[in-house]
Parts: structure tokens; sequence; C-alpha cells
């Protein structure tokens, strides 16, 4: 087999074999085959596609070329989440330990935020002493006891992916749909879940722009889920605007800390999600048998304070101070030296809020990475107070900037500006949920 000839093979539109998708992951991992032959080979998927078969094949080849997780000392059935990124985004921080306390095993591994998106291991380190660097052995001992815990990917899961998600980063095959579910769902499999519950997220703010597109990786993946013998069910949830007010990383640990404390109102979008989420996966689970069982659970958890002290324990058994985890304590993480309002230019409506330029615009603050190596600052961000259709009068507050770091302070100010569009008109609004794509679907 030559690598040349699988390259114009896959240009050329047609369908490759398991052996020669391994021929190329594997020669690709073992530096066999150089960055370049693996560049235009991904360019070749981006443009020409790839078939379920095809796609499958690629996630079990990239799966494999690392380490797996055990997960089956423990008990019951293993739960996952999934988002595909987004801005205001701590769905995580609160789902996973209500659905712990409503008899769901959450074993978690979670990434860290680049670019305009956060990571929820940047949030859980925002919290004093909080480790998501475990060994496996305790991360499941914390699991047994308490029904969840957050960490890192170890450094030998799914090499091929690190691998080619540098490579795409830098040559234009980040937007591909084979590409993505491969990704996303190789690192699922080895982190070693029975059942997964996937957010797919649509708008300005996604990787997914077009509902279409996103609608046809969701489907993807839960036909690769199930080819390889795992539950999967996907939510299709709108990025057009922050899902949460907070973004920032002891921002968001905040209102996750509010929702489990029964504080964020139902008809919030937070809230709806992070509701989705959970019953889906209680349903996964078979911990609940429809959805109105699932929601009451939930909130059963959340009324009780089960969900929170869930989240008290899980940090504390990662090492972190949780004293903090409450909202009388909460606000000593978002000690800054300036909180700023930005104030409303004109009246009228809130027309849109572009949720990539308000994660960029709370990167630049310092609460996320330009580069994989920039240090991050736990406590700035920002808060926003308008929603899309809201309306607001000259010098309401827009956001609120929490700051340590002024260098460019003016320079984000300018974005938000750019990010917040309010018109004479209303805009129609938008859907929270665009659809839930199971088993059955594909
Ligand atoms: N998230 C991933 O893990 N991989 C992708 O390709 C896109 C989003
Ligand atoms: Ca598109």
């Amino acid at each position: 087999m030559r690598t040349v000839d699988l390259i114009e093979k896959k240009a050329d539109g047609f369908e490759l074999s398991k052996e020669e998708i391994e021929f190329i992951v594997n020669g690709y991992v073992a530096g066999d085959i150089p960055d370049y032959q693996m560049s235009a080979f991904m360019m070749a998927v981006r443009m020409m596609g790839m078939s379920a078969g095809e796609t499958a094949i690629l996630t079990l080849t990239m799966m494999n070329s690392g380490d797996t997780a055990d997960l089956s000392s423990l008990p019951g059935v293993k739960l996952d989440k999934h988002s595909t990124g987004g801005v205001g985004d701590t769905t995580t921080l609160a789902v996973a330990p209500l659905v712990a306390a409503c008899g769901g095993t959450v074993a978690k591994m979670s990434g860290r935020g680049l670019g305009h998106t956060g990571g929820t291991l940047d949030k859980l380190e925002s919290i004093p002493g909080c480790s998501v660097e475990i060994e496996m052995d305790k991360f499941i001992d914390i699991v047994r006891e308490n029904g969840v815990a957050v960490i890192g990917q170890s450094k030998n899961l799914v090499p091929a992916d690190k691998m080619m998600y540098a490579l795409r980063d830098v040559t234009a095959t980040v937007r591909s749909i084979p590409l993505i579910a491969s990704s996303i769902m190789s690192k699922k499999l080895a982190s070693g879940a029975d059942a997964i519950v996937l957010d797919v997220k649509t708008g300005t703010g996604a990787f997914m722009r077009e509902k279409e597109e996103a609608f046809e990786l969701a489907k993807l993946m839960v036909r690769i889920g199930r080819l390889m013998g795992r539950k999967v069910t996907a939510l299709i949830t709108d990025m057009n605007q922050p899902l949460g007010m907070a973004v920032g990383n002891a921002l968001e640990v905040r209102e996750a800390v509010e929702l489990l404390s029964g504080k964020i109102p139902e008809t919030d979008p937070l809230y709806e999600v992070c509701m989705l989420l959970g019953v889906h996966m209680l349903m996964l689970g078979g911990l609940a048998e429809n959805e109105k069982d699932a929601r009451s659970s939930l909130k059963a958890a959340i009324d009780s304070g089960e969900g929170l002290r869930r989240l008290q324990k899980m940090v504390e058994l990662q090492g972190g101070d949780s004293s903090y985890l409450c909202l009388e304590k909460i606000d000593e993480l978002l000690k800054v030296r300036q909180i700023i309002d930005l104030k409303a230019p004109k009246t009228g409506y809130i027309h849109s809020i572009e949720a990539e330029k308000i994660g960029t615009a709370a990167q630049m603050l310092g609460a996320g990475r330009a580069k994989k190596s920039d240090p991050i600052d736990p406590a700035v961000g920002l808060v926003m107070k308008v929603r899309s259709g809201d309306h607001v009068s000259l010098s309401d507050t827009l956001c609120t900037l929490y700051v340590n770091d002024e260098t460019r302070l003016e320079e984000v100010k300018k974005l938000l500006l750019e990010a917040i569009e309010i018109s004479p008109l209303a805009a129609e609004k938008k859907p929270m949920i665009y659809g839930i794509i199971t088993e059955k679907d594909v």
C-alpha cells in the first residue's frame, strides 16, 4: 500500500477499506506517514466526505491508538455527556452531580477550553486545590464513593486525535463532519462510558453553524455509538448566544452553584439544557422510565440540595476546598481589581448576541487561552445581563466585566459592543432545543 494512492482514492471520492484506513492512521501515529500526507488525506476527506461505515472504522482505529479506560469495576450503567463546545456552557458542573444524586454513575473525562470556548477542567481548577489530574484507580474510587468525578483525559488517550487535531487546526480541516464525529467519538469510546448524551451545538458560536449540519453530525455520532455497542442520544441545541449568563471560569462555577441551589428559574436556557441532558442520561442509564419521571427526580435533587452536595464532595475528594461552593462564599473566588458595567449605547431590542465574540472577549480578559501554553486567570470574565429579544434603554447594563489586567480592556469593550446588536425591532426568538436524536432515529 502507498499513502499517495490512498489520498488519490479518497480525493476521487471512493470509499476506503478497513485496511486502508488503518494503514493511514496507524502509519501516521507511528511516524511513518508525514504531516503533509496526513494533511492532504484529511483535506480529501473534508472535500469528499466519508460513509458512516468508513467513519466508524476511522473512529475505532483512532480509539485503539492509545489507552482505553476500563470502568467495568463500577456498578451500573456508566454515564457520560459531551458538548461539542460552546460559550457559557457550564452544564457539566451542574448535570453530572445532579445525575449522581439521582443514582447515576458519572465517570467523566473532560477537556480544556481553547480559543473562544470554555473547558470544564479550567473551571474546576478555579476552585482552590481542586485537581483534575488523578490516577485511574483513585478516579474510580471517587466515582464509587460519590457517583461522580470529573478529570482530564489521560496522556495516552487517543494519541491519534491529539496529532490529527493539531494538524487540522492549521490546515482548515476542522470543519468536516466525519473528522469531527471520529474525533469526538474516539475519545468518548476510549473513556469507557456505556451510555453517552451528546449536546451538539449549532449557531454562530458553534463549529456547526447550520442546523442541518448539526443534525447530520448528531445522527452520525449516534450511529457510530450504536455500531460500537454503546447507547447514545444527541441533543441539538442553540449556540447563537452564550448558553448561561456567566462566561469565565470561577464565574461559571458560581452559575452552576446557583443552579444547584435552586436559584436559576426553570425558564432559563441553561436550566433547560441541563435538565434535558440529565433527563436523557437518566433514561439511558435505566434510572427513569420517561421524561416526566426523570425531570421530577432531577428537580428533587436540586430542591433537597443533594446535587450541590455531590459537587462539593467531588471537589473535596479531588483535593479542593469545597467550602467555596455555596452561595455565601462563592464570591470570594471572584476577587478582581475592577468590576465594570458595559452600558447600552442606545435604546432598542437586543437583536443578536454573537457567542463567538463574547467568548473571545472573555478570553482576552484572561479567562481563556489563545494558545495551549497561555495561563488562565480564574477570576476574570463577564456576566451577561441581557439575552436576545430583551428590550434595553440607553445606559442599561449589557454585561458586567470582571477585570484584573486592563491592557486589552478597550479592545474587549469594542468587541462586546460589536457582538451585542441592538435594533429598533425585536428579533424573532430562536428555539433553545432544535431536536433530539436517539438510536431509533438512525
Ligand atoms: N471537538 C473535538 O473533540 N473534535 C473536533 O473535531 C471538534 C470538536
Ligand atoms: Ca456551513
